[in-house]
């Protein structure tokens, strides 16, 4: 990468954490994810979830299908996941595997937040046979850290879930690769960067530029709301000390989560940020914020096809320091969606 004091130049980048949902919002947010990005890690929590290859094979096609009516549609490829369920067979795994489209399987634990309820109640209890069968096949799992133990405060779910959930699970299973999805405390970001085995974590635009203030900021904002929550100040920054830190266990993964305005703005709002429109131009922010601009690379376009075991993409792409307001609202599906930092101005613009 040139650091040059008008542009970024960097290897193209990829998204490893983003929802693309479905239908006409689909239609809407692909082209924003690929315009950036030339990979994405595309999450399962439709309704119904993804459960099997033969699934997200459709789902596949129907991103493709959808980006394909834009013109001058960019190259991108959509990796695929499945959903975790406490049914799913331990031979989905091999033919997951073996099609080469699903690229790993996503873990929510029942009830922790958007169309997680086929989630998993009970990993160790119910999922033994298809852990093994990853760890053999060597099929990431992705994880949503949060325990759902309602008498846990949601600021500590994340921390209580290394406890509970992680550790025991990398006992039983030290080979089987883990990601870490969307960390959120210094709790997950020194378990990630210390412990033993194939262990990463994928970090978001809004963990790494707010705290929790951001929430509660001269009245409720719930377009700063989303799963794992964010969080104070001193976990703020121990998130942008690991993502711009030499450790290559740290790659970006928006959690870009696209919801109607109406749908946030509402007596029990959805969690998410929309992202996907400037999600290098957040990074950037962040990164700049720290001095650390000459770490983005490895952080946005190394160190996740390093640990997906893909090649690094051959094209690249340009930042520019121009002032860049984000706006009020994008249009969205015959709707609108308001994004992250709506109204704020950002640094950098992403110009090809
Ligand atoms: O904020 C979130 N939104 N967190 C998640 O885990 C899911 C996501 C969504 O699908 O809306
Ligand atoms: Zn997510």
């Amino acid at each position: 990468m040139t650091v040059a004091t008008q542009q970024l130049r960097l290897r193209r980048p990829d998204d490893w954490h983003v929802h693309l949902r479905d239908g006409a919002v689909l239609q809407s947010v692909v082209a924003h994810t690929a315009r950036q990005f030339a990979r994405a890690i595309v999450m399962p929590n439709l309704t119904p979830p993804v459960t099997t290859t033969a699934q997200a094979i459709a789902y596949q096609q129907r991103i493709m299908a959808a980006l394909a009516t834009h013109t001058d549609a960019p190259d991108f490829t959509a990796l695929m996941t499945l959903y975790l369920t406490d049914k799913t067979p331990a031979d989905e795994i091999a033919k997951a595997k073996e099609s080469g489209v699903v690229h790993a399987v996503k873990l929510y634990p029942a009830g922790a937040t958007t169309n997680s309820d086929a989630g998993v109640t009970d990993l160790l209890k119910h999922c033994g046979a298809v852990l093994e069968a990853m760890q053999k096949h060597n099929l990431p799992l992705l994880v949503h850290g949060e325990v759902t133990d309602p008498t846990i405060d949601v600021f500590d779910r994340e921390a209580v879930f290394i406890d509970r959930v992680m550790l025991p699970l990398r006992k039983q299973f030290p080979n089987l690769k883990v990601v870490f999805e969307h960390i959120t405390t210094k709790e997950g970001a020194d378990y990630v960067a210390t412990a033993e085995g194939p262990v990463a974590a994928t970090i978001t635009p809004q963990h790494l530029l707010y705290n929790r203030n951001a929430i509660f900021s001269g009245g409720l904002r719930p377009h700063w709301y989303c799963l794992p929550i964010l969080k104070r100040e001193l976990h703020r920054e121990a998130l942008l000390a690991a993502a711009t830190s030499d450790s290559n266990r740290f790659f970006l993964g928006t959690d870009s989560a696209p919801h109607v305005k109406g749908q946030k703005e509402k007596d029990c709002g959805c969690a998410g940020c929309y992202s996907a429109y400037h999600a290098m131009e957040l990074y950037a922010a962040a990164f700049e914020s720290v001095g650390k601009l000459d770490r983005l690379e490895a952080f946005a376009s190394l160190n996740g096809p390093a640990f997906y075991d893909l090649p690094v993409n051959d094209s690249f792409i340009t930042l520019e320091r121009t002032e860049t307001m984000i706006p009020d609202v994008l249009d969205m599906a015959n709707d609108q969606i308001v994004p992250l930092a709506a109204g704020e101005s950002l640094n950098w613009r992403f110009v090809e």
